[in-house]
């Protein structure tokens, strides 16, 4: 009488023993109306922040091969393309320049130069369209000549050296009008230091958006022809990115960056690691970012092109499940696709 099965069944609410046949899950897929109204998630432009590559020049637009549909924007393409942005309702672009190897040197002197290519593209911007959210990558890989993101000494990528040159680099960003300073080097100590320097410099009300649990990837290799990094890259980055075998240590990285003062924290790449994205929404409840990288976008426009999925499905159903899985927002070269997609 008293069997625990018995103790749950008068415990249970009636409309939580859920049998069948009373009960059949397809009655609310029925009919589409059905469908939108107990749908879990929603996908909308206001998610999106759209990853864009940039050059200089003027009136440029240099296609990406490994990338179809991505192109080198120059600045004045750029301006055109944050107003697009804005009339489609995507919210922010997160911008990464294009450096040919002989503006690339050791010392990585161009990050600091306050006339280089990203400041010259986010004083345009900001300019033309001044509540666009322009979010800026911090890292030397566009920089440097050997393509890693922090200095090299000796055969190492050293941390303490580079972190300084990150500050330098942050500054130099947000005096250009930049709002979002996003460090995707994987240094450790730069959230803390970035964000001395910013409020040290009078920039208190910029964010920061850490790039917390970034996992050294096949899927950047697109992008690395995209900057000009292909070829200039000597190893792997695997002392300093994290190794994709690890999720507990994705935790850390991101208590760290938080306790250093990140505003939003970022899991990158997104499709391969929904995991951590859903670990790291539920362990922190911070606003969480994932990056659908350059190596996703390829696989599915390639894919698409050979007729084998259907492009514009894949790039909705993707980007669903990576805020299914809980990110807040998705950084993206889909952005504008998808949010005409979502627009009809
Ligand atoms: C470099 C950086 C990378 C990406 C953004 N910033 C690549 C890397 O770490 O080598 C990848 C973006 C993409 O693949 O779309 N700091």
């Amino acid at each position: 009488m008293n069997s625990p099965q018995l103790i749950f069944d008068s415990l249970m609410p009636s409309n939580l023993s859920q049998s069948f046949p009373s009960t059949r899950l397809r009655r609310t897929r029925r009919t589409a109306w059905s469908r939108a109204l107990v749908a879990e998630t929603r996908l909308a432009p206001q998610d999106l922040i759209w990853a864009m590559v940039i050059r200089d020049g003027d009136g440029v637009r240099e296609p990406v091969p490994s990338m179809p549909g991505v192109e080198r924007l120059s600045v004045d393409q750029a301006v055109a393309a944050a107003r697009e942005a804005k009339s489609l309702g995507v919210p922010a672009l997160a911008l990464f320049p294009y450096t040919s190897a002989r503006d690339r040197s050791a010392d990585a002197a161009l990050a600091f130069d306050p006339d280089n290519l990203m400041c010259r593209a986010a004083r345009a911007i900001k300019d033309a369209v001044p509540d666009i959210g322009l979010m800026a990558d911090v890292a030397l890989d566009p920089y440097t000549d050997h393509g890693h993101d922090g200095f090299l000494e000796a055969g190492e990528i050293v941390n303490d050296r580079t972190v300084e040159a990150l500050v330098r680099q942050s500054l130099v960003e947000a005096r250009a009008g930049f709002d979002i300073i996003a460090p995707s080097d994987m240094m450790d100590g730069r959230i803390g230091a970035i964000r001395r320097g910013l409020d040290g410099d009078g920039f208190d009300h910029v964010q920061i958006m850490s790039y917390a649990a970034k996992y050294a990837s096949c899927f950047y290799g697109p992008y690395r022809d995209a900057i000009g990094s292909t070829g200039v890259l000597k190893g792997d980055k695997r002392t300093y990115q994290m190794d994709p075998a690890n999720s507990d240590e994705a935790l850390r990285e991101v208590a760290m960056d938080i306790a250093e003062g990140a505003d939003s924290v970022m899991v990158k790449p997104a499709g391969a690691y929904l995991d951590i994205i859903r670990r790291v929404k539920d362990e922190f409840r911070m606003p969480t970012f994932a990056f659908q990288v350059s190596g996703e976008y390829a696989m599915i426009m390639a894919a698409a092109q050979n007729g084998w999925i259907d492009g514009d499905k894949a790039v909705i159903e993707s980007l669903t499940s990576i805020r299914r899985a809980g990110a807040d927002g998705v950084i993206t070269y889909f952005a504008p696709r998808a949010a005409r997609l979502l627009n009809g």
